[in-house]
């Protein structure tokens, strides 16, 4: 399938857009710095793969929140575990995740599993790996081209 552009300019911080590419929702985040900083303090210990190690991304979506740019996440809106589409639940106090704690993320409906603003799965939960990052490049400021 041929690459897909998305302007980010008008994405407001906290709001995420979708486009698809290959026949797949590739979701476009932007994390506001209260975002990010909620997903730093999470302790490891709850996720499945912090370091992304055995999940599919980019080498060059490095770093804790996987991307090249830290406040623009973009993702594969489909579930690790048997493909359905997770919900964004971008504020920690969202209800219908299961978890007081909740740090802010997507969940998915089918069988509860949990993955934070970068994608990152929880370790209880039965998705095994993080949220796939496409292959995507800016083109200046403001466009992004996915595949
Ligand atoms: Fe998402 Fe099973 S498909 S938890």
């Amino acid at each position: 399938g041929a690459p897909v552009q998305a302007d980010v300019s008008k994405l407001a911080p906290g709001q995420r857009m979708t486009v698809a590419w290959r026949g797949r929702p590739v979701w476009i985040i932007n994390r506001t710095p209260e975002m990010i900083e909620r997903t730093k303090a999470l302790a490891e210990e709850r996720l499945a793969d912090p370091d992304s190690q055995a999940s599919e991304q980019p080498t060059y979506s490095t770093g804790l929140m996987r991307s090249i740019r830290p406040e623009i996440g973009v993702l594969i809106g489909i579930c690790t575990h048997l493909g359905c589409s997770p919900v964004y639940r971008p504020e920690p106090d969202a209800t219908g995740v299961g978890v007081d704690d909740w740090p802010g993320g997507f969940f998915c409906p089918c069988h509860g599993s949990r993955f934070d603003l970068a994608g990152r799965v929880f370790s209880n939960v039965p998705a095994p790996t993080n949220l796939e990052v496409p292959p995507y490049r800016f083109e200046g400021d403001n466009i992004i081209i996915v595949g």
